[in-house]
Protein backbone atom coordinates (compact mmCIF):
# COMPACT_ATOMS: atom_id res chain seq x y z
CA UNK A 1 0.00 0.00 0.00
CA UNK A 2 1.38 3.31 -1.01
CA UNK A 3 1.55 6.37 1.44
CA UNK A 4 -0.83 7.86 -0.96
CA UNK A 5 -4.03 5.96 -0.01
CA UNK A 6 -3.74 6.57 3.72
CA UNK A 7 -3.61 10.37 2.97
CA UNK A 8 -7.11 11.96 4.02
CA UNK A 9 -8.44 14.32 1.63
CA UNK A 10 -9.90 16.32 3.91
CA UNK A 11 -6.99 17.02 5.76
CA UNK A 12 -4.53 18.55 3.16
CA UNK A 13 -2.89 21.40 3.79
CA UNK A 14 -4.36 23.91 1.49
CA UNK A 15 -0.97 25.76 0.41
CA UNK A 16 2.30 23.93 0.80
CA UNK A 17 5.57 25.60 0.54
CA UNK A 18 9.12 24.02 0.33
CA UNK A 19 12.76 24.67 0.35
CA UNK A 20 14.44 22.52 -2.16
CA UNK A 21 17.88 22.40 -0.25
CA UNK A 22 20.79 19.61 -1.34
CA UNK A 23 21.37 19.67 -5.03
CA UNK A 24 24.84 21.07 -4.74
CA UNK A 25 25.76 18.07 -2.25
CA UNK A 26 23.76 15.47 -4.39
CA UNK A 27 26.29 16.17 -7.00
CA UNK A 28 29.49 16.52 -4.85
CA UNK A 29 28.56 13.13 -3.74
CA UNK A 30 28.51 11.64 -7.15
CA UNK A 31 31.94 13.66 -7.62
CA UNK A 32 29.62 15.99 -10.50
CA UNK A 33 29.48 19.94 -10.91
CA UNK A 34 26.99 21.31 -8.47
CA UNK A 35 25.16 22.22 -11.97
CA UNK A 36 24.49 18.81 -12.31
CA UNK A 37 22.75 18.71 -9.10
CA UNK A 38 20.78 21.22 -10.02
CA UNK A 39 19.59 20.08 -13.11
CA UNK A 40 18.17 16.69 -12.03
CA UNK A 41 16.57 19.09 -9.10
CA UNK A 42 13.77 19.62 -11.92
CA UNK A 43 12.51 15.89 -12.23
CA UNK A 44 11.86 16.16 -8.58
CA UNK A 45 9.91 19.69 -9.04
CA UNK A 46 8.23 17.96 -11.98
CA UNK A 47 7.35 15.14 -9.41
CA UNK A 48 6.38 17.38 -6.82
CA UNK A 49 3.72 19.59 -8.92
CA UNK A 50 2.35 16.46 -10.45
CA UNK A 51 2.24 15.09 -7.04
CA UNK A 52 0.18 18.34 -5.17
CA UNK A 53 -1.81 18.90 -8.42
CA UNK A 54 -3.39 15.30 -8.07
CA UNK A 55 -3.81 15.58 -4.79
CA UNK A 56 -5.58 18.65 -5.43
CA UNK A 57 -4.00 21.11 -2.81
CA UNK A 58 -4.74 24.89 -3.95
CA UNK A 59 -1.34 26.23 -3.61
CA UNK A 60 2.67 24.95 -3.52
CA UNK A 61 5.20 27.48 -3.23
CA UNK A 62 9.04 26.43 -4.10
CA UNK A 63 11.98 28.47 -2.80
CA UNK A 64 14.14 28.51 -5.83
CA UNK A 65 16.31 31.04 -5.86
CA UNK A 66 16.98 33.23 -2.48
CA UNK A 67 18.06 36.74 -2.46
CA UNK A 68 21.39 35.39 -0.51
CA UNK A 69 21.85 33.23 -3.29
CA UNK A 70 23.40 36.18 -5.80
CA UNK A 71 26.23 36.03 -3.73
CA UNK A 72 27.23 32.24 -5.04
CA UNK A 73 30.04 32.03 -8.12
CA UNK A 74 29.00 33.59 -10.87
CA UNK A 75 29.20 30.63 -13.20
CA UNK A 76 27.04 28.57 -10.65
CA UNK A 77 24.49 31.75 -11.10
CA UNK A 78 24.43 31.88 -14.71
CA UNK A 79 24.25 28.15 -14.80
CA UNK A 80 20.97 28.22 -12.41
CA UNK A 81 19.36 30.79 -14.58
CA UNK A 82 19.62 29.24 -17.86
CA UNK A 83 17.86 25.71 -16.41
CA UNK A 84 15.65 28.49 -15.33
CA UNK A 85 14.69 29.64 -18.94
CA UNK A 86 14.90 26.24 -19.92
CA UNK A 87 12.52 24.19 -17.37
CA UNK A 88 9.80 27.32 -17.84
CA UNK A 89 10.13 26.60 -21.75
CA UNK A 90 10.06 22.56 -21.22
CA UNK A 91 7.42 22.35 -18.59
CA UNK A 92 5.01 25.02 -19.78
CA UNK A 93 3.00 21.87 -21.79
CA UNK A 94 3.01 19.88 -18.38
CA UNK A 95 1.60 22.67 -16.87
CA UNK A 96 -0.92 23.22 -18.88
CA UNK A 97 -2.12 19.11 -19.00
CA UNK A 98 -2.26 19.56 -15.25
CA UNK A 99 -4.32 22.99 -15.04
CA UNK A 100 -1.48 24.38 -12.79
CA UNK A 101 -1.50 28.71 -13.19
CA UNK A 102 1.93 30.10 -12.42
CA UNK A 103 2.61 32.54 -10.24
CA UNK A 104 5.81 34.21 -8.86
CA UNK A 105 7.29 36.19 -5.82
CA UNK A 106 10.50 38.16 -5.32
CA UNK A 107 12.41 41.13 -6.17
CA UNK A 108 11.64 39.53 -10.14
CA UNK A 109 12.87 42.98 -11.68
CA UNK A 110 16.23 41.81 -10.32
CA UNK A 111 16.32 38.47 -12.80
CA UNK A 112 18.25 38.89 -16.08
CA UNK A 113 15.15 39.90 -18.65
CA UNK A 114 15.22 36.80 -20.70
CA UNK A 115 13.71 34.84 -17.43
CA UNK A 116 11.79 37.68 -16.64
CA UNK A 117 10.04 37.60 -19.92
CA UNK A 118 9.79 33.43 -19.99
CA UNK A 119 8.23 33.40 -16.45
CA UNK A 120 5.86 36.40 -17.79
CA UNK A 121 4.87 34.67 -20.66
CA UNK A 122 4.08 31.25 -18.83
CA UNK A 123 2.05 33.58 -16.21
CA UNK A 124 0.00 35.00 -18.86
CA UNK A 125 -0.21 31.25 -20.69
CA UNK A 126 -0.92 29.55 -17.28
CA UNK A 127 -3.44 32.84 -16.04
CA UNK A 128 -7.05 31.10 -16.93
CA UNK A 129 -6.23 27.62 -15.08
CA UNK A 130 -7.98 27.20 -12.53
CA UNK A 131 -5.98 23.53 -10.89
CA UNK A 132 -2.92 24.30 -8.35
CA UNK A 133 -1.47 27.57 -8.22
CA UNK A 134 2.13 27.04 -8.40
CA UNK A 135 4.26 29.85 -6.99
CA UNK A 136 7.87 30.53 -7.25
CA UNK A 137 9.89 31.63 -5.30
CA UNK A 138 13.07 33.72 -7.36
CA UNK A 139 15.39 36.61 -6.04
CA UNK A 140 13.14 35.87 -2.74
CA UNK A 141 14.37 37.00 0.49
CA UNK A 142 11.13 36.90 3.28
CA UNK A 143 13.34 40.55 4.76
CA UNK A 144 13.57 42.12 1.54
CA UNK A 145 9.61 41.22 1.09
CA UNK A 146 8.41 42.53 4.49
CA UNK A 147 10.92 46.02 4.23
CA UNK A 148 9.56 46.23 0.42
CA UNK A 149 6.24 46.21 2.44
CA UNK A 150 6.96 48.56 5.28
CA UNK A 151 8.11 51.23 2.14
CA UNK A 152 4.91 51.00 0.35
CA UNK A 153 2.77 51.76 3.29
CA UNK A 154 4.92 54.00 4.75
CA UNK A 155 4.44 55.77 1.19
CA UNK A 156 0.75 55.69 1.60
CA UNK A 157 0.77 57.02 5.00
CA UNK A 158 3.53 60.03 3.87
CA UNK A 159 1.06 60.92 1.09
CA UNK A 160 -2.34 60.59 3.26
CA UNK A 161 -3.62 57.59 1.37
CA UNK A 162 -3.47 55.71 4.87
CA UNK A 163 -3.86 56.41 8.83
CA UNK A 164 -1.53 55.01 10.70
CA UNK A 165 -3.94 53.71 13.06
CA UNK A 166 -5.49 51.97 10.34
CA UNK A 167 -2.34 50.03 9.35
CA UNK A 168 -3.12 46.10 10.98
CA UNK A 169 -2.09 42.62 9.84
CA UNK A 170 -4.34 42.57 6.92
CA UNK A 171 -3.16 46.13 5.28
CA UNK A 172 0.32 44.75 6.07
CA UNK A 173 -0.38 41.48 4.24
CA UNK A 174 -2.09 43.24 1.28
CA UNK A 175 1.46 45.05 0.69
CA UNK A 176 3.58 41.30 0.71
CA UNK A 177 4.46 40.22 -2.62
CA UNK A 178 2.26 37.11 -1.27
CA UNK A 179 -0.98 39.14 -1.14
CA UNK A 180 -4.31 37.10 -2.05
CA UNK A 181 -2.47 33.39 -1.07
CA UNK A 182 -3.77 32.20 1.93
CA UNK A 183 -0.57 31.20 4.34
CA UNK A 184 0.89 27.50 4.03
CA UNK A 185 0.08 24.75 6.54
CA UNK A 186 2.73 22.94 5.57
CA UNK A 187 6.63 23.49 5.01
CA UNK A 188 8.84 20.65 3.93
CA UNK A 189 12.93 21.39 4.06
CA UNK A 190 15.04 18.87 1.93
CA UNK A 191 18.64 18.38 3.26
CA UNK A 192 19.05 18.26 6.44
CA UNK A 193 19.32 21.81 7.27
CA UNK A 194 16.38 22.82 9.69
CA UNK A 195 16.71 25.99 9.65
CA UNK A 196 14.23 28.65 7.45
CA UNK A 197 16.97 30.63 4.97
CA UNK A 198 14.91 33.48 4.63
CA UNK A 199 11.81 32.06 3.28
CA UNK A 200 8.71 33.44 4.09
CA UNK A 201 9.20 34.58 7.92
CA UNK A 202 5.65 35.99 8.59
CA UNK A 203 3.79 33.56 6.37
CA UNK A 204 5.34 30.82 7.97
CA UNK A 205 3.89 31.84 12.06
CA UNK A 206 1.90 29.13 12.34
CA UNK A 207 2.70 26.58 9.97
CA UNK A 208 3.52 23.12 10.72
CA UNK A 209 7.52 22.60 9.37
CA UNK A 210 9.03 18.97 8.24
CA UNK A 211 12.91 18.23 7.88
CA UNK A 212 13.82 15.48 5.51
CA UNK A 213 17.60 14.38 4.71
CA UNK A 214 16.84 13.75 1.52
CA UNK A 215 18.73 15.91 -0.85
CA UNK A 216 16.40 18.06 -3.41
CA UNK A 217 17.52 15.67 -6.39
CA UNK A 218 16.21 12.34 -4.36
CA UNK A 219 12.63 13.50 -3.13
CA UNK A 220 9.98 11.93 -4.81
CA UNK A 221 6.12 11.70 -4.86
CA UNK A 222 6.21 9.29 -2.27
CA UNK A 223 8.30 11.11 -0.30
CA UNK A 224 5.74 14.22 -0.78
CA UNK A 225 2.89 11.53 0.39
CA UNK A 226 5.13 10.69 3.48
CA UNK A 227 5.41 14.15 4.69
CA UNK A 228 2.08 15.19 3.98
CA UNK A 229 0.97 11.92 5.82
CA UNK A 230 3.12 12.88 8.64
CA UNK A 231 1.47 16.50 8.86
CA UNK A 232 -1.33 14.89 9.48
CA UNK A 233 -0.48 12.98 12.50
CA UNK A 234 -0.16 16.27 14.17
CA UNK A 235 -2.04 18.65 16.47
CA UNK A 236 -2.44 22.35 15.56
CA UNK A 237 -3.48 24.10 18.93
CA UNK A 238 -2.73 27.93 17.48
CA UNK A 239 -2.43 28.36 21.51
CA UNK A 240 -5.16 26.42 23.07
CA UNK A 241 -4.95 23.61 24.89
CA UNK A 242 -5.31 19.94 23.60
CA UNK A 243 -9.01 19.55 25.45
CA UNK A 244 -10.16 22.59 24.13
CA UNK A 245 -9.66 21.52 20.64
CA UNK A 246 -10.83 17.60 21.25
CA UNK A 247 -14.22 19.58 22.92
CA UNK A 248 -15.21 20.90 19.43
C1 LIG B 1 19.31 24.24 -3.44
O1 LIG B 1 20.43 23.43 -3.44
C2 LIG B 1 19.15 25.05 -4.71
C3 LIG B 1 19.42 26.49 -4.55
C4 LIG B 1 19.70 27.09 -3.44
C5 LIG B 1 19.37 27.28 -5.76
P1 LIG B 1 21.86 23.98 -3.04
O2 LIG B 1 22.51 24.52 -4.27
O3 LIG B 1 21.76 24.94 -1.92
O4 LIG B 1 22.60 22.66 -2.58
P2 LIG B 1 23.53 22.48 -1.31
O5 LIG B 1 22.75 22.97 -0.12
O6 LIG B 1 24.76 23.29 -1.54
O7 LIG B 1 23.79 21.02 -1.25
C1 LIG C 1 17.78 28.18 0.57
O1 LIG C 1 18.84 27.32 0.31
C2 LIG C 1 17.35 28.84 -0.69
C3 LIG C 1 16.76 27.96 -1.69
C4 LIG C 1 16.48 26.68 -1.58
C5 LIG C 1 16.45 28.60 -2.93
P1 LIG C 1 20.35 27.73 0.61
O2 LIG C 1 21.18 26.55 0.33
O3 LIG C 1 20.68 28.97 -0.12
O4 LIG C 1 20.29 28.05 2.17
P2 LIG C 1 21.44 28.20 3.25
O5 LIG C 1 22.32 29.29 2.78
O6 LIG C 1 22.16 26.91 3.35
O7 LIG C 1 20.72 28.51 4.52
MG1 LIG D 1 21.75 24.73 0.10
Amino acid sequence: MSFKDKIIKERLPNHLAIIMDGNGRWAKMRGEHRIIGHQNGVEAVRQTVEGAAELGISYLTLYAFSTENWNRPQDEILGLMSLLVEAIENETPTLMKNNVRLKAIGDLESLPEEVREKLQGTIDNTAKNTGLTLVLALSYSSRWEIMNAVGKIAEKVHSGDLAPEDVNESIFESHLTTSGIPDPELMIRTSGENRISNFLLWQLAYSELYFTDLFWPDFTKEELYKALLNYQSRERRFGKTSEQLNDN
